[in-house]
C-alpha cells in the first residue's frame, strides 16, 4: 500500500489538537506507519518561520509577508519532510496545510484567491491530500473555549475574521470531494468517534487499492 496524505483544518476552538491525536491512535492501532506533523513547521526551519508568523510583533503584518512566510514554511516542510516520508510508502497526519491559506490569507486576510492558487500548485505541484477533516465550529461557540488561552497573532483576531475563515473552509469544502465536514460543536467525544470512524472508512478504502 503507498503512503496517504491526511490533514486535520479547523479554527482555533474545533479541538483540532486532540482529534489529530485521535487519528494517529487510529492509524497505530491498524498498524499503519505514518509521520506526525504540523503547519506552519514540521522541520526546524518552518517552525521558525511558524514563530515568526505568530509571534506579536510591534509593526503590522502585511498580508502578503504572513501568505509568503506560510508558503516558504511549506516549501521547507514538502521537500524535507512530506515528499520523502510519501515517496518511502509512509502515510502523513498533518495539523494543517494550504487549505489553511485559502481559509485565513485569502478569505480572513481577504488576498486575491489566483495568487494564493498560482502558489499552491508553483510550490506543490499536483500534491493534494487524500482526505482532509475538517471540524467545523461556529466562531462564538470557538471563541468561547479559546477565550482562557494565551492567544498569539492570529488568535486575537476579531469575530468577523473568523467568520470569513470559517466561510473559506465551507467554500473550499464544496469545492474538493477529499473533505469530511465534522461537526465540531458537539462534545468532543462525539467528535472523536466520529474522526475515529472516518479515519477507519479510509484506511478500510486505501487497502481495497
Ligand atoms: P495552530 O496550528 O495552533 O492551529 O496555529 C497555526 C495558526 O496559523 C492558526 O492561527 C492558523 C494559521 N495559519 C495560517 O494563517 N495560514 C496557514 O497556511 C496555516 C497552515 C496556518
Amino acid at each position: 500500500m503507498s503512503g496517504r496524505f491526511i490533514t486535520l483544518e479547523g479554527s482555533e476552538g474545533a479541538g483540532k489538537s486532540t482529534n489529530v491525536d485521535t487519528v494517529c491512535e487510529t492509524l497505530t492501532e491498524a498498524g499503519i506507519d505514518f509521520v506526525r506533523t504540523r503547519e506552519p513547521g514540521g522541520t526546524p526551519m518552518a517552525e521558525a518561520l511558524r514563530d515568526a508568523m505568530l509571534h506579536k510583533w510591534d509593526e503590522s503584518v502585511d498580508g502578503i509577508t504572513e501568505l509568503l512566510l506560510v508558503f516558504a514554511a511549506r516549501a521547507q516542510h514538502l521537500s524535507h519532510v512530506i515528499r520523502p516520508a510519501l515517496a518511502a510508502g509512509r502515510w502523513v497526519v498533518c495539523d494543517r496545510f494550504t487549505d489553511a491559506t485559502f481559509a485565513y490569507q485569502g478569505y480572513g486576510r481577504r488576498l486575491d484567491l489566483e495568487k494564493l492558487a498560482a502558489l499552491e500548485s508553483w510550490i506543490q505541484g499536483e500534491l493534494q491530500p487524500d482526505i482532509t477533516l475538517y471540524l467545523d465550529v461556529a466562531p462564538d461557540v470557538a471563541e468561547q473555549r479559546i477565550a482562557a488561552r494565551e492567544k498569539d497573532r492570529m488568535e486575537v483576531e476579531r469575530r468577523d475574521f473568523f467568520v470569513r475563515v470559517r466561510q473559506g473552509y465551507l467554500d473550499r469544502a464544496s469545492e474538493h470531494e477529499r473533505f469530511e465536514i465534522i461537526d465540531a460543536g458537539n462534545p468532543l467525544q462525539e467528535v472523536q468517534a466520529e474522526v475515529r470512524l472516518k479515519t477507519s472508512e479510509f484506511i478500510r478504502r486505501a487497502r481495497r487499492g
